[in-house]
């Protein structure tokens, strides 16, 4: 059996002996070393962090499932969320486990077909509200009071928790801390929780700290801007948002580790979401491309330089948005199922 991430870093996260150990197996995904991408960059050492292939599909669930014990543990009843998709899966899904009710908050328009799929599959009332994720957030947090709630959007400090465990996970996968960590950037807890999690180790261990990458869509880029963006647009729905909750630590985690964070444009991102599913056999949902588009803009201008090894976040599976697979494809017509029909298309 695998353990998940309380089970495994208890020593390293805010629980004590009585908090259950609530998983669903999260964590322990691979790092994949890239086959096709990394030589045509003349990189010999990049990696994917496969964090599509946690339970409900994403990275989320290594924070949902240490908030969600820590809900467990104080009394709550019902898990709430604002969402633009994956949080509303993953909160979903560890509130069916523990048979707490989960209340979702999503933007109208705004959430991939699977995502939603996922939370009425696992039982959640979902409310789906006329605005935008951060209106959505905005109001979830005005419910703060209630100790039957818990509230697990990554303002919650054990989300942010939980999540650094990734961090903990590559340095044990590649023996090493990276030289440069690509991520998407939306809320920004994740790269909030990156940055903890290296700097534990560091401190811990004397690790070594990568320098931090965040990547925005062009026009959902508030932490490139610097100021709130207020109709965001991108085709990547997971990081739709104008005005990130963690927005001072990521800008932290940015200068500290000697990074950036940078925008862009949709073409790059669906450009990098083909070249992972053709050229490296990794599916996944656009937000989850922007790291390694912004990491293939860089290469572009020379920007890296020989910082090996690098390592991309790839944090939401790619069969949650069927319908960003399938653009611009023509899907088959079928055929007579004779050997000369197949014969015609082998050559
Ligand atoms: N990638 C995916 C697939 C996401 O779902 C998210 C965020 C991010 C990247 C960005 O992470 O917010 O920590 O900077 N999704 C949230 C949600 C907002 O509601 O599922 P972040």
């Amino acid at each position: 059996m695998t353990a998940g991430i309380i089970e495994r870093y208890a020593a390293y996260l805010p629980v004590t002996s009585a908090t259950p150990r609530v998983t669903l197996g999260e964590g322990s995904t691979p790092l994949v070393r890239s086959s096709r991408i990394g030589p045509a960059l003349g990189l010999d050492q990049l990696y994917f962090k496969y964090e599509g292939l946690n339970p409900s599909g994403s990275f989320k669930d290594r924070g949902m499932a240490l908030a969600t014990a820590r809900a467990v543990e104080a009394g709550a009843r019902t898990l709430l969320c604002a969402s633009t998709g994956n949080t509303s899966a993953s909160a979903s899904a560890y509130a069916a486990r523990c048979g707490l009710r989960a209340v979702v908050v999503v933007p109208a328009g705004g959430v991939a077909a699977g995502k939603l799929a996922q939370a009425l599959a696992y039982g959640a009332i979902i409310l789906i509200v006329k605005g935008s994720f951060d209106r959505a957030l905005k109001l979830v947090r005005q419910v703060a009071d209630d100790p039957a709630v818990a509230l697990v959007n990554s303002v919650n400090p054990y989300r942010i928790e939980g999540q650094k465990t990734a961090a903990f996970e590559i340095v044990e996968q590649l023996g090493r801390a990276p030289a440069e960590l690509y991520v998407p950037v939306g809320n920004a807890g994740n790269i909030t929780a990156y940055w903890r999690g290296f700097c534990e180790l560091a401190r811990r261990s004397g690790a070594s700290l990568p320098a931090l990458h965040g990547a925005q869509a062009e026009g959902a880029a508030p932490l490139v801007a610097g100021r709130p963006v207020t109709r965001p647009r991108t085709v990547a729905s997971a990081i739709r948002i104008g005005n990130p909750a963690s927005w001072s630590t990521a800008i932290a985690a940015r200068d500290e580790s000697g990074g950036t964070i940078d925008a862009v444009s949709d073409a790059e991102i669906m450009a990098a979401h083909r070249r992972l599913a053709r050229e490296e056999g990794l599916l996944v949902e656009p937000a989850s491309a922007a790291g390694v588009a912004l990491l293939l803009k860089r290469a572009a201008s020379s920007a890296i330089g020989n910082a090996e090894p690098i390592v991309c976040v790839l944090t939401g599976h790619g069969l949650k948005d069927p319908q960003a697979l399938t653009r611009g494809s023509r899907v088959p017509r079928a055929i007579e199922p004779t050997l000369k029909a197949l014969r015609r298309v082998l050559g």
